[in-house]
């Protein structure tokens, strides 16, 4: 295991006990979402975006329990994304992090609600911190925005989707950026900008690491793809093999696997130069991105 990777497991392991009391064991009818919303929340996940949220605040000297409600709120969003991404009405998946996808493990119905629970708790959450009201609107307002139908992840899922069938660009590379910008960079890209707001980082400093999460943004989701093609669905716990059979417009389809990887291989490295910037303190962010180029899973 790398440095990165034993720094990730020992973070992941303190945020999923505290992740894991946002969740209460209930037996309740009215409570059925919640068990699987639990179920989802808990089911793995290397919690690359609370991470990341938690390294930008400490690098303007924001400590962990403050961030915590901020890192805990965009997992259990991106947890819901996932959820409805996997409906059968989409990729129409039956593992995710190893385990039966949501659907799978209850009904359609339940996972739709409880990636809508998700969705809810997490303003919930966010707003439930203990940080300047000024922060929790700016946050509000910047969370809803990455991950909406506008700018944000859901109008990334719906070109992930009009790709399906749509395949005649003049620029092919300018849709998938386009795609891959919105569906998994702006969740990226907020982790990165959160961090700022919480530690009243200067406009530079939150232009830099805006740079860099759109770079690791697009190599994350270059990565994703390549693991498809070529990963090992043991350490991956996904069907792999399923964007080329759902005729999946990316950078392996249109590059290849070896173009998609020197794309992601620049776009590194240039991620690592922006960091410079920040000298040591920046030196976790800098592995970080290195382990999203290298990463098995
Ligand atoms: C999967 O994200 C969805 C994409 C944006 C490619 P992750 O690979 O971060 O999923 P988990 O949270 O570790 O399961
Ligand atoms: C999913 O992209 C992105 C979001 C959930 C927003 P993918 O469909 O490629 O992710 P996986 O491969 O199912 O994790
Ligand atoms: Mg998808
Ligand atoms: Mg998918
Ligand atoms: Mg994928």
């Amino acid at each position: 295991m790398t440095e990165i990777e034993d720094v990730l497991k020992s973070y992941s392991a303190t945020f999923n006990q505290d992740m894991e009391k946002y969740f209460p064991i209930t037996d309740s009818p009215e409570q059925h979402a919640v068990k699987a919303m639990r179920y989802s929340v808990m089911n793995g996940g290397k919690r690359l975006r609370p991470f990341l949220l938690h390294e930008t605040a400490k690098l303007f000297g924001v400590g962990y329990e403050k961030a915590l409600p901020i890192a805990i709120s965009l997992e259990m969003l991106h947890t819901y994304s996932l959820i409805h991404d996997d409906l059968p009405a989409m990729d129409n998946d039956d593992m995710r992090r190893g385990k039966p996808t949501c659907h799978k493990a209850f009904d359609e119905a339940t996972a739709i609600l409880a990636g809508d629970g998700l969705l809810t708790y997490a303003f919930e959450v966010l707003n439930g911190a203990d940080i300047e009201d000024s922060k929790k609107v700016e946050l509000t307002l910047l969370l809803s925005r990455s991950a909406g139908a506008f700018k944000g992840m859901i109008a990334g899922q719906v070109l992930d989707l009009y790709t399906d069938t749509h395949k005649d660009f003049p620029n092919p590379e300018s849709i998938i950026r386009q795609t891959e910008e919105l569906k998994t960079g702006c969740l990226l890209r907020y982790p990165c900008e959160a961090g700022c707001i919480l530690g009243n980082a200067k406009a530079e400093e939150r232009a830099l690491l805006v740079k860099y999460s759109r770079n690791i943004g697009i190599a994350f989701q270059i990565t994703d793809d390549i693991l498809d093609v070529e990963g090992d669905e043991q350490l991956v716990g996904k069907t792999l093999k399923k964007d080329k059979a759902q005729n999946k417009l990316n950078f392996v389809s249109i590059y290849g696997v070896e173009g998609a990887k020197n794309i992601a291989q620049k776009l590194i490295a240039e991620a690592e130069d922006i960091l410079s910037a920040f000298g040591n303190n920046g030196q976790t962010l800098k592995n970080l991105s290195r382990y999203i180029l290298t990463r098995n899973h």
